[in-house]
């Protein structure tokens, strides 16, 4: 495993020439280019004397940006521009230069946020992640890229409520300003996704994000959080409207499936959506990013990550995936550089033909139904 994370952490100031690769083109002689190594320093300063709990945040924080940074290094050496083309991109420079832009800013929040812990007296912890299964093919590594932006920013929206200094809260929100920003642009390369797809994301707290992203862990890595039993969808690639969704984990077995419930949840609702878990199916309207528990109560989960988290029928979960059944004209021509006139098209005038238009999520991309895309 390639370990750009275990290098040595970063030196007060970091090389300014790390930060001008990260801005492709400088707009002119008038303009300067921001060395963000003023941040580190910047926050370094400001976070010295802070709370336990604040560390304990930045110092998750730190290991989800290490695992995405980590994760984009080596998609970038394992595919080049033509591995993009072979994937479906009419021009593979188009989503290369993003995902070089992605990789640059995660590798800039682990040592911000590691300069903040050492500052404090706080060491970073140093993960070791494995990515081969994500990295099989660009389009599994566009799919799993675009959960983890969600995932980054379902994380720092989560840590919010629990950061006690105003300037440690600051630094979270600038970073999560940029995960969204993240998310959008893996959206769009998606080709089928919506580029926003919903008003809000679904703030989860450490155990939850453990559960989701705890795959990726190849050895100890110990946050000393404790994570939510983990959570798969097995039919992930099928799910659409009306779907069943089959949902196995190790804490439980299929003798007590009568007993549980399966709750559904995305960014726009303001409780779960619970079936029998034997009965778990993608309700009209569902889409963009959706995660799914497992209860032994039918009770809804609140969106509301500080009353969920005292929830104790939680089971198994959450798990994620993306639901794409609005492909907007933008990711069209991110992947295919133009927006034809024929099958994807149709989508698109279906705004201005509300008559052939199925509903807000009716699902009409090449004739196919709502997919799923992870
Ligand atoms: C891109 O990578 C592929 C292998 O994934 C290789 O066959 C090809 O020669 C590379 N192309 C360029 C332009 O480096
Ligand atoms: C969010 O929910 C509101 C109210 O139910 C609905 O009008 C809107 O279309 C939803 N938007 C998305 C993106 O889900
Ligand atoms: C869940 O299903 C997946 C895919 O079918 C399988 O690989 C995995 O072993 C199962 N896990 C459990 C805990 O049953
Ligand atoms: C997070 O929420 C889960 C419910 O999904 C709860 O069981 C767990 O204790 C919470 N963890 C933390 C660290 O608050």
């Amino acid at each position: 495993m390639k370990a750009f994370i275990s290098t040595v952490l970063v030196s007060f100031i970091i090389p300014s020439a790390l930060f001008v690769h990260a801005i492709p083109t400088p707009r002119g002689s008038g303009d300067r280019v921001v060395d963000r190594s003023t941040m580190t320093h910047l926050y370094e300063k400001r976070t010295a004397d802070i709370a336990d709990i604040d560390k304990l945040v930045i110092k998750f924080a730190d290991v989800l940006e290490q695992l995405e940074g980590g994760f984009y290094k080596l998609a970038l050496d394992k595919f080049n521009a033509s591995d993009f083309e072979a994937a479906g991109f009419s021009d593979g420079d188009v989503p290369l230069q993003q995902i070089q832009i992605i990789q640059k800013d995660e590798d800039i929040h682990a040592k911000v946020l590691e300069s903040a812990l050492e500052a404090a007296g706080a060491s970073p912890l140093t993960c070791q992640f494995n990515f081969d299964a994500a990295l099989y093919d660009v389009g599994t590594m566009l799919a799993t890229a675009r959960v983890a932006e969600v995932i980054g920013s379902s994380a720092y929206s989560g840590s919010a409520n629990l950061i006690q200094d105003p300037k440690v809260l600051s630094l979270a929100a600038a970073i999560l300003a940029i995960e969204g920003s993240h998310s959008t642009v893996t959206n769009i390369l998606s080709g089928s996704g919506a580029a926003v797809p919903s008003p809000f994301v679904v703030p989860l707290n450490a155990s939850e994000v453990l559960a989701l992203v705890g795959g990726f862990f190849s050895g100890p890595c110990d946050t000393g959080i404790a994570p939510n039993p983990a959570l798969t969808i097995t039919n992930a690639a099928d799910l659409r409207t009306g779907a069943a969704v089959s949902l196995n984990s190790t804490a439980f077995d299929s003798s007590s499936q009568g007993n549980l419930f399966c709750q559904i949840l995305t960014g726009n609702l303001t409780e779960t959506i619970p079936f029998p878990l034997n009965e778990c199916t993608i309700p009209y309207g569902v889409s963009g990013p959706t995660y799914f528990w497992v209860t032994d109560s039918s009770d809804p989960l609140p969106n509301d990550v500080i009353d969920r988290s005292t929830n104790t029928h939680v089971v198994a979960g959450p798990a994620i995936t993306i639901i794409d059944c609005d492909p907007q004209a933008l990711g069209i021509i991110a992947v295919e550089g133009e927006v034809p006139y024929t099958s994807t098209y149709d989508s698109y005038v279906a705004e201005a033909s509300p008559t052939n238009y199925v509903g807000p999520y009716g699902c009409w991309f090449h004739g196919k139904s709502c997919q799923g895309t992870h």
